[in-house]
């Protein structure tokens, strides 16, 4: 766990702006709230400007905070209290969550930790590289496929934030190695899982009770998922 506070003033840049795509988005969205309502808007924004910048500064905070016409003390209590939002510098092109909650913990999140600490380095520290950093973050919400990490990604182009399931010390390892590459690697479980079904095989029948039934992959499918 993380203690809650800013970085340093020594790593804080001066300013902070939207680009001009992201600040279109929060136009947009800050519309879609009543005329006087326009702070109920800043997870998103504080979110996007994570999302543009690897981390939220103390200049994106309160500039937000302005934007949205708030005191800066309600936006700086916004971004201290919820976990996603990234207080310190992280890697370039990667920052790895690994849950240390219950089901994850006894389904090897603790090698899972170890590792990531053995390849990047301490937890909240950027590695030697500048690419890598990690965390341990309590319950992720999918325990049913524990253990898990929750990976935010600068690769490729874009901005990526996506579970990745089923992990092995081996798995995890090839997935740090890909992102310190800047390759993208496949988003979901390291099984093969399409969502939460059995780990084993799946264990219900289809309405014709002949074959297994797979309730996700069918509803999947019914909206024209791949
Ligand atoms: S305990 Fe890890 S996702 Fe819930």
């Amino acid at each position: 766990m993380s203690t809650r506070r800013l970085a340093p003033e020594n790593v804080q840049p001066d300013s902070f702006s939207f680009n001009s795509e992201n600040a279109d988005w929060a136009k947009g969205q800050i519309a879609k709230f009543p005329e006087g309502r326009q702070a109920s808007a800043i997870i998103p924004l504080l979110w996007r400007a994570q999302a543009q910048e690897g981390w939220l500064t103390r200049a994106a905070i309160e500039g937000i905070a302005d934007m949205l016409e708030m005191p800066r003390i309600r936006a700086l209590e916004v971004a201290t209290f919820y976990f996603m939002f990234q207080l310190a510098p992280t890697g370039a092109h990667a920052h790895i969550q690994v849950c240390g909650t219950t089901s994850c913990m006894i389904c090897g999140a603790e090698d899972l930790a170890a590792l990531c600490e053995k390849l990047i380095g301490p937890a909240h520290t950027v590695s030697a590289d500048g690419k890598l950093s990690w965390e341990e973050v309590e319950c992720l919400g999918a325990c049913a496929n524990a253990p898990m990490a929750q990976i935010d990604s600068w690769v490729k182009g874009g901005f990526h934030s996506d579970y990745y399931e089923d992990l092995t010390t081996g798995g995890l390892e090839k997935l740090i190695e890909a992102f310190r590459a800047g390759d993208y690697p496949r988003p979901g479980s390291e099984i093969g899982r399409f969502a939460s079904e059995p780990a084993g095989g799946l264990t219900s029948l289809d309405a014709d009770r002949t074959e297994p039934y797979n309730a996700a992959v069918a509803i999947a499918v019914s909206e024209g998922a791949a």
